[in-house]
């Protein structure tokens, strides 16, 4: 087994240029280093390399053909990484970027098809955080970066996550501390007509049109998951998943509330503990459960923030069973309800 990967403390508003330095000589080199974006942390590695693909599958245990999305730190290097950038896509990317935005265009000879997983396409981010953009720019440029957990297990927003997940399969961990949003970054193929959300995120719908007016989503049907190469993201494969089975709870409140409390008195019964996901309106409302609260009930961005935090430690708690309450779509709403289906293998239970 390898050396643990060191953790290095970094400060986005004085960075230790030299920290910066080292870190990205080591992508350079085809090593990989974890590190902070507003999103969630990343794991990068050289987007221009076959290899450090295949060190990033190998690190994640993640299929190859489930692809990366390319990093950069500057506009004009789109252009080594696509041939053609459509209208569309230039207009969202001078409007998004630096930010939560991933598009998908036709790829160039450039692009290794072991960081595409075999496709003619290529997913392009300008992450906004600036940590992430100094190190890309220290790596040469181009930097492939799945989130930085274990296939399977949810996205990291802490270094600590990251850690848990991968110390022993990577060379260094970049700590810039917790993130900005806390979900992945929303994904547009812009090689279709009529341009289309696979992947939701911060970047709503709404947003997107006022700026490139028709937008679509991307609707695949499971049978049609199965068969297809992984046009809508993270649709082929279980994502986010906890180790304890979760179910989503949904009715009028108080409905919400008596069920949980039955399934909880059950399972005690058994000598089984419940966990429930819920707001901090709610926290009194589950005496007998282990409780976790995802924020304000009123704010959608503190419920992505903390969702995917809350389940990993309902991972290291003796629980056999979660619950969830269900929380607001709007706005990045949206993307937290996309993300806990998955998390629930689709189980909702009406009451
Ligand atoms: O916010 C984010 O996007 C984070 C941070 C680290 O930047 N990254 C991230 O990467 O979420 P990852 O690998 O966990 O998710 C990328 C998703 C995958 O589900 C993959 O299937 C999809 O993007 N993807 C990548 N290239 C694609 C392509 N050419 N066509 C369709 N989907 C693609
Ligand atoms: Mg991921």
């Amino acid at each position: 087994m390898k050396k643990k990967a060191t953790i290095v403390k970094i400060d986005s508003e004085h960075m230790d240029a030299e920290v910066i330095r080292r870190a990205g000589r080591i992508i350079k080199d085809g090593g990989l280093v974890a590190f902070p974006t507003e999103t969630v942390y990343g794991l990068g590695g050289n987007a221009l390399q076959e290899s450090s693909s295949r060190k990033i599958y190998a690190a994640k245990g993640r299929p190859s053909d489930n692809p990366l999305i390319v990093h950069i730190y500057r506009m004009e290097d789109v252009e080594r990484l696509t041939d053609e950038v459509p209208a569309q896509a230039r207009q969202a990317m001078e409007h998004f970027w630096p930010g939560p935005l991933t598009v998908i265009l036709q790829k160039s000879a450039e692009v290794p098809y072991s960081t595409t997983g075999g496709l003619e396409t290529v997913a392009i981010r300008m992450p906004s955080d600036a940590v992430a953009l100094a190190l890309i720019e220290a790596a040469g440029g181009f930097v492939s970066a799945p989130s930085a957990n274990t296939s399977g297990r949810p996205s990291p927003t802490l270094a600590a996550h990251v850690a848990e997940d991968l110390q022993e399969q990577i060379d260094m961990i970049l700590d810039g501390g917790m993130v900005g949003i806390g979900l992945e970054s929303t994904i547009v193929d812009f090689t279709q007509t009529i341009p289309t959300i696979l992947r939701p995120g911060y970047i709503t719908q709404t947003m997107l049109e006022a700026v490139l007016g028709e937008v679509k989503y991307a609707r695949l049907l499971p049978e049609e998951e199965a068969r297809s190469k992984p046009r809508a993201p993270g649709m082929k494969y279980t994502h986010y998943a906890p180790k304890a089975p979760l179910t989503i709870v949904e009715g009028v409140p108080e409905a919400v509330v008596e069920y949980i409390n039955q399934q909880i008195e059950m399972r005690r019964l058994q000598g089984e503990q419940t966990g429930v996901m819920t707001t901090e309106e709610s926290l009194g409302s589950y005496p007998h459960a282990i409780v976790k609260s995802l924020g304000d009930r009123t704010s959608e961005a503190s419920i992505a923030l903390h969702l995917y935090e809350v389940l990993r430690q309902f991972d290291e708690s003796s629980v056999t069973q979660i619950y969830s309450e269900e929380f607001s779509s709007a706005g990045i709403g949206k993307a937290v309800r996309n993300r806990l289906l998955k998390a629930a293998g689709h189980h909702i239970m009406h009451v």
